[in-house]
């Protein structure tokens, strides 16, 4: 009988990257849930999916539901016996959480609650895994690389309750046995991604010959940096994930249990040369200006790092972030639709 898994947040950006992974690399069968908000778009998921030939289409089944509220029965037997469960509903947009960290709370926090509280009465569970943000730990100085153990300082209400929603992932392992796991996952970018996050944004910037703000220092001297990854390589390090035998790693030294992995871009980009990067590959000159943003914008951070070695030893690590950058680009430009949803 082939595999089962349970997305949330199917219709949003990294999600439908990994609903197309899935289908393209294993015979699973996948449910999507999804509350379809702003930044969930089924046009996204229709667009993958449709590329695919009807057998395949068929693999795929869409339920409606807003985990603010708990998994009932109806919707349990709907979604029918599970294997993997993939947890990436959220409220994903830092600003907006700045603006409404409430909603924050009930979407990030009180939504992994339920589907926590659903998964630990699955019988046929093998793995449910936990999507987070590099953004936990906050800012990384020059120099510093966080590990996947390493301190949280979260800098705005996003990232607190991503945080808050891993200390719920490890209860639940720890108290209920539910084996699970944590990604934290650096900034992604790809085919169809919301046009307010910085990657599509510059694209459409560059191609009309607007004005391109470049998040710097307080001196506006030094840009600030991300390692970016596609979401083709995030998804590829989730099913290692989901293939690797993570029951046989040993507890930490102090013996937490739940295991948390970092996946992180190969290449440290700061925003200068990503817009750079940008604005070549399209042929075109860069109109920008640098600014300070972290004084202007409270909970944006100038730059975040963190350590990718241990999947690295693991055997898995992603492909250059630059030919990845260059397929999007083209991609955006050809299918323009996506810079202006
Ligand atoms: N985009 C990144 O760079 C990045 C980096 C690290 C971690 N993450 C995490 O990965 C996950 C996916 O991020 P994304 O950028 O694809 O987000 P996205 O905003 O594109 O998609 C989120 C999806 O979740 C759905 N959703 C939100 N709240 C819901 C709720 N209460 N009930 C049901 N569905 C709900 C939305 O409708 C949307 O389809 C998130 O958990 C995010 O925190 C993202």
């Amino acid at each position: 009988m082939s595999k089962k898994i349970l997305i949330t947040g199917g219709a949003g950006f990294i999600a439908h990257h990994v609903i197309d992974k899935i289908l393209s690399s294993t015979d699973w069968k996948i449910i999507t849930l999804d509350r379809l908000d702003f930044s969930g778009n089924l046009n996204r998921l229709n667009e993958v999916v449709m590329a695919y030939p009807e057998i395949e289409r068929k693999r795929v089944k869409v339920i409606h539901h807003d985990l603010k509220a708990e998994i009932n029965p109806e919707i349990a037997a709907s979604i029918g016996r599970v294997d993997y469960i993939s947890h990436l509903a959220a409220g994903s947009h830092v600003d907006r959480s700045i603006t409404y960290p409430l909603e924050f709370v009930m979407d990030n926090v009180v939504g992994t609650a339920h589907i926590l509280d659903y998964s630990r009465k699955l019988d046929s569970l093998e793995r449910f895994a936990y999507f987070s943000t590099d953004e936990v730990f906050g800012p990384a100085p020059y120099g510093v690389n966080y590990k996947e153990n390493d301190r949280y300082n979260s800098t705005n209400p996003y990232s607190a309750t991503k945080a808050g929603a891993e200390e719920l992932v490890v209860a639940f392992e720890n108290t209920y046995g539910l084996p699970s796991l944590i990604t934290h996952t650096m900034n992604v970018f790809g085919e169809r991604q919301n046009p307010e996050k910085y990657i599509p944004m510059v694209i459409k910037k560059v191609r009309d010959g607007d004005l391109v703000t470049v998040h710097a220092n307080s001196k506006k001297t030094v840009a600030g940096s991300r390692h970016y990854i596609h979401a083709e390589d995030v998804a590829d390090a989730l099913l290692f994930l989901y293939n690797y035998d993570i029951s046989s790693m040993s507890a930490d030294i102090t013996g937490a249990k739940c295991q948390k992995f970092n996946i992180v871009g190969k290449d440290e980009i700061d925003n200068l040369e990503l817009a750079e990067f940008i604005a070549k590959t399209q042929k075109k000159g860069l109109n920008y200006e640098m600014v300070d943003f972290h004084s202007q914008r409270p909970g944006h951070d100038l730059r975040y790092a963190l350590d990718g070695s241990k999947m690295a030893n693991m055997g898995w690590t992603p492909q250059s972030a630059y030919e990845r950058l260059e397929k999007t680009i083209n991609w955006s430009l050809k299918n323009d639709r996506w810079l202006s949803i």
